[in-house]
């Protein structure tokens, strides 16, 4: 499974990208908004330092805005992939999009209808926020699984990104689904790395070490 990290902190992508683990980055709104930097400018830092997609969310609601919008941003670098809110005008923009070869994320998906829609408009990923089902106590891993299961029937290409993880163990479903990207905040990729017994495990040898002749 790929790991794309889910921020647009600067600092945390070049810190978990040194870690060898990051394959791609995902933005929206409410993360950019949080940095302090100009959006243009903060957008093709993180593409420079990311070897892999970094997704930047389309804010226009007509598909003939969304599209110029898009064209705009696959501008800014070679890995953008424009994120584009599932919607009637969101998926005409796509099959547009899509057949001038800009790599569309297509954001905002809650059911595997959604997302089979967005897959036949030809998107090349479908965002499926996992997290906020939970929160309003939908199991959201049974959408991904649903999905997964659709894609694999019909052979559709369009990859899936787990969205919307807030734990560790939604990184471990995820990758039990067959799902093809989990998109994880920095905090999350923290835990996952940490075990209390590796820590003791640690101690213990470096004591004895300390006890060996040399
Ligand atoms: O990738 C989507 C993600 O940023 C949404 O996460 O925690 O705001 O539901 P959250």
């Amino acid at each position: 499974m790929k790991i794309f990290l889910d921020t647009a902190n600067l600092k945390q992508i070049k810190e978990a990208v040194s870690w060898g683990i990051v394959d791609g980055v995902t933005t929206n709104p409410t993360l950019v908004s949080k940095e302090n930097m100009k959006f243009e400018d903060l957008i093709k830092k993180i593409c420079k330092v990311v070897p892999g997609p970094v997704s930047v969310e389309s804010v226009s609601t007509k598909a003939k805005d969304i599209i110029q919008e898009a064209r705009g941003l696959a501008k800014l670098a070679d890995n953008i992939a424009v994120k584009i809110p599932i919607g009637l005008e969101g998926l005409k923009a796509t099959k547009v999009l899509a057949s001038e070869g800009i790599q569309i994320n297509t954001t905002l998906i809650f059911s595997s209808n959604q997302a089979l829609l967005a897959a036949k408009a030809g998107t090349a990923f479908v965002s499926p926020f996992i997290g906020r089902l939970d929160d309003i106590s939908q199991e959201g891993m049974v959408v991904i699984d649903e999905i997964v299961a659709i894609f694999n029937n019909y052979g559709f290409e369009t990859e899936i990104i787990v969205a919307s993880v807030r734990h560790p163990l939604h990184v471990v479903e995820a990758a039990l689904t067959g799902a093809d990207i989990a998109t994880i905040p920095f905090s999350v990729l923290e835990k996952m790395i940490k075990h209390p017994l590796t820590d003791i495990g640690i101690e213990k040898f470096l004591k004895d070490w300390s006890k060996v002749k040399r």
